[in-house]
């Protein structure tokens, strides 16, 4: 049987993420007022929900089958999207869907293809997909700001003022997006975000990162690092995770992982990425916390007993060989 890719698991979360989304975004279209946000929404609701099964079917091609994920943000992305109390210009903001690729940035895609093993079908496929998700967060980002222009002009008239993006009072202390009809920002001046960078989930291979570093820093050889956690991120830490642990792995560094009760999903794909060796202790809570060392003939074994032992046997052997037997007297 052939070795299981190495970017099965990148595939796996794909394949789940993007049915998850597709779901969301076709609830969304579902109850949005506008014809308008209906039609970009359905779009990409559709290459979300196609994603989902290209990635399957990829899956199964390789000879195996996708493992179901309950991503715990997925039911609250459910309910933005279903809400009939949110706007479409707020939903946009609380599902973080308006932000446009820009060239010279990174983003989730970029590591997609440092893996040098990716099989030609499957490199065409990420392909494909990559480009349908940069092309989507575009069409997302125009709806957003057609939504915003359409905000500014609502206020604007509310408030008495109906000259074009001059309408909020300055005793506000606010300082509102302008936004033009196509797409484009306009004279805009925006304060640094402070959630820009911000991100829900837990961030492992960061701090595997940092712990990496600073025993590089300190000139630690054979070091290792411990990991206390309940292993729960989100799909797209998965590749960022596996180039970290091929980076302690390639540094001779090992990683210990103490998992504190994670679901039996959230274990298994943990361990997908950094193998079954770096585990002290099974994904149940009753499970006792041992060094895989503790758990090896090695480390059981009383090897000085054992070699005086086989002394012993060594010289009866000597003796019954060349001297006189042993003689027991009665
Ligand atoms: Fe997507």
């Amino acid at each position: 049987m052939s070795e299981k890719p190495s970017y099965l698991g990148l595939l796996n979360a794909i394949s789940v993420a993007e049915t998850d989304a597709g779901c969301y975004l076709d609830q969304w279209a579902s109850v949005t007022p506008s014809d308008d946000v209906r039609a970009v929404i359905r779009t990409i609701a559709l290459r979300e929900t196609e994603h989902g099964l290209a990635f399957a079917k990829r899956i199964d091609e390789l000879g195996y089958v996708v493992q179901p994920r309950v991503d715990p943000k997925n039911a609250e992305r459910m309910a933005i999207a279903a809400s009939t109390a949110l706007s479409d210009k707020e939903k946009f903001e609380a599902l973080g869907l308006g932000r446009s690729p820009q060239n010279g940035t990174s983003d989730v895609f970029d590591n997609f293809f440092e893996n040098k093993d990716l099989d030609p079908v499957t490199g065409g496929l990420l392909g494909r997909y990559v480009a349908e998700e940069r092309d989507s967060g575009r069409k997302f980002q125009a709806c957003y700001a057609i939504l915003c222009a359409d905000a500014e002009k609502a206020a604007a008239k509310s408030n008495g003022h109906k000259g074009k993006g001059k309408a909020v009072p300055a005793q506000w202390g606010l300082r509102i997006l302008k936004c033009k009809a196509n797409t484009e920002m306009v004279g805009v001046e925006l304060p640094v975000d402070p959630w820009k960078d911000f991100r829900a989930g837990t961030r492992i291979s960061e701090g595997l990162r940092v712990a990496h570093a600073t025993l590089q820093r300190e000139g630690t050889t054979n070091g290792s690092i411990v990991l206390v956690s309940d292993l729960e991120i989100l799909p797209d830490e998965v590749v960022r995770l596996s180039d970290v642990a091929a980076e302690l792995r390639q540094d001779g560094i090992g990683l210990r992982i103490v998992p504190l009760f994670p679901t039996p999903a959230k274990y298994a794909r943990i361990r997908q990425i950094v193998g079954d060796s770096a585990f002290l202790r099974e994904s149940s809570a009753a499970s006792p916390v041992a060094a895989p060392e503790g758990r090896s003939l090695r480390h059981a074994l009383p090897w000085a007993f054992v070699l005086v032992a086989l002394g012993l046997v060594l010289l009866l052997a000597v003796n019954e060989r060349l001297l006189s037997r042993l003689e027991v007297r009665r």
